[in-house]
């Protein structure tokens, strides 16, 4: 049996005649560039989350830029990032001529450990959370430290649409949130797309102007800006996907507690984090072992998919080099990096190929 590490054409399966419908009608009505698609997505997707605003852009980079340009970053400023996880948290604060500060993450959840920074919080302006892999970062921790240093916060909810921390979405606690909607996200595109949400309308006027070359009325262009546009037809797309997302969290979260319960105890093996006041939205499956290539080298053997989610640790990533940040200086990060595996895990995949997942890793865990 071959097992895909991921799926997106049984994923979007059941969604096709809908998506086939959506898209048409964007043909049909001649709703190119920012019409009534893209309204009515930013309109549901701000409702689902009792937010006030939502903003689509073109991708999930230009929302955390956006955001931060929003938020007054100056060149120069500092903020702070997770050095585990995708790079582009990172990048944007350098895109928009900020400085990035690595933080080390926690070990169980792979999250930004803002309490292990002791460093200097001189010229520091905002803190970046990624809630990484769908898990949510520790809010209440990084919202205290934001208000002791008097930083703004974005959530980079790139991977984790519609967990909750402590009863509350995430992407609603600091001042933005910011969304991919990249293809293999729990709600993806069929191209790139983006979106920020906010309950600060200033914010969010300021983002709708950027995206669309600074414009606050036609052919009046009044602050910065650059084309970065939420295309319709995504929009169209993704409004259709957001009426199955409580369904598809759902299942996602079953395919995971399959997982959970049949992998539970094994040897050598650690799960992904649960917290009894939080939700995962699982955008991935990632469990950590110190044996990691024999265990790839086991599944591919039996025909089963995985990625590493990342292998290299941000802080040491080239494009950072001029940091001077080394080896060393983030031990769980690194660590992370070597540990971390991201078992086959999309919607439409089966119980039985789940469960060969399960046999082939404790087979492998039993050989030890
Ligand atoms: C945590 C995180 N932040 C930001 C992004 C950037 O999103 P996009 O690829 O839509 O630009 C991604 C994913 O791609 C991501 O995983």
């Amino acid at each position: 049996m071959r097992i895909p590490y991921v799926d997106l054409r049984r994923a979007n399966a059941p969604y096709q005649a809908a998506l086939l419908e959506a898209a048409g009608k964007v043909l049909t009505d001649y709703h190119y560039v920012l019409t009534p698609p893209v309204k009515a997505f930013e309109d549901a997707f701000a409702a689902q989350h009792q937010i006030s605003e939502c903003v689509g852009v073109a991708n999930g980079f230009d929302a955390l830029k956006i955001a931060m340009k929003a938020l007054g970053i100056k060149r120069g400023d500092k903020v702070l990032v997770p050095a585990f996880g995708f790079v582009a948290t990172a990048l944007a604060v350098q895109a928009v001529g900020g400085i990035p500060i690595f933080i080390d993450v926690e070990a169980h959840s792979a999250n930004m450990d803002i309490e292990s920074y002791s460093r200097n919080w001189e010229g520091v302006v905002g803190i970046i959370p990624v809630h990484q892999f769908g898990f949510p970062a520790n809010m209440d921790a990084i919202m205290k430290a934001a208000e002791t240093h008097n930083c703004w916060v974005i959530e980079d909810t790139a991977q984790a649409h519609f967990a909750t921390y402590k009863g509350k979405t995430v992407g609603t606690i600091g001042n933005v949130g910011c969304f991919s909607f990249y293809p293999t996200k729990t709600l993806g595109a069929f191209g790139d797309a983006g979106a920020l949400i906010t309950n600060h309308s200033e914010i969010a006027n300021y983002a709708r102007a950027y995206s669309n070359y600074g414009s606050t009325a036609r052919f009046e262009h009044t602050q910065e800006g650059e084309n970065s546009r939420l295309d319709a037809i995504q929009a169209a797309l993704l409004s259709v996907k957001l009426d199955f997302a409580a369904a598809d969290f759902e299942a996602r979260n079953q395919l995971a507690s399959f997982y959970n319960s049949n992998l539970k105890g094994c040897k050598g093996i650690t799960l992904p984090p649960s917290a009894a006041d939080c939700t995962h939205a699982y955008h991935l499956y990632v469990i950590q072992t110190e044996n990691r290539s024999s265990l790839i080298k086991t599944l591919e053997e039996a025909g089963i998919g995985s990625q590493i989610h990342y292998p290299t640790p941000v802080h040491l990533q080239g494009v950072f080099k001029s940091l001077d940040y080394k080896k060393g200086d983030f031990p769980i990060a690194e660590r992370l990096s070597n540990t971390v595996l991201s078992l086959p895990f999309f919607i439409g995949l089966t119980e039985a190929e789940q469960s060969e997942v399960v046999t082939v890793i404790k087979n492998w865990t039993e050989k030890g």
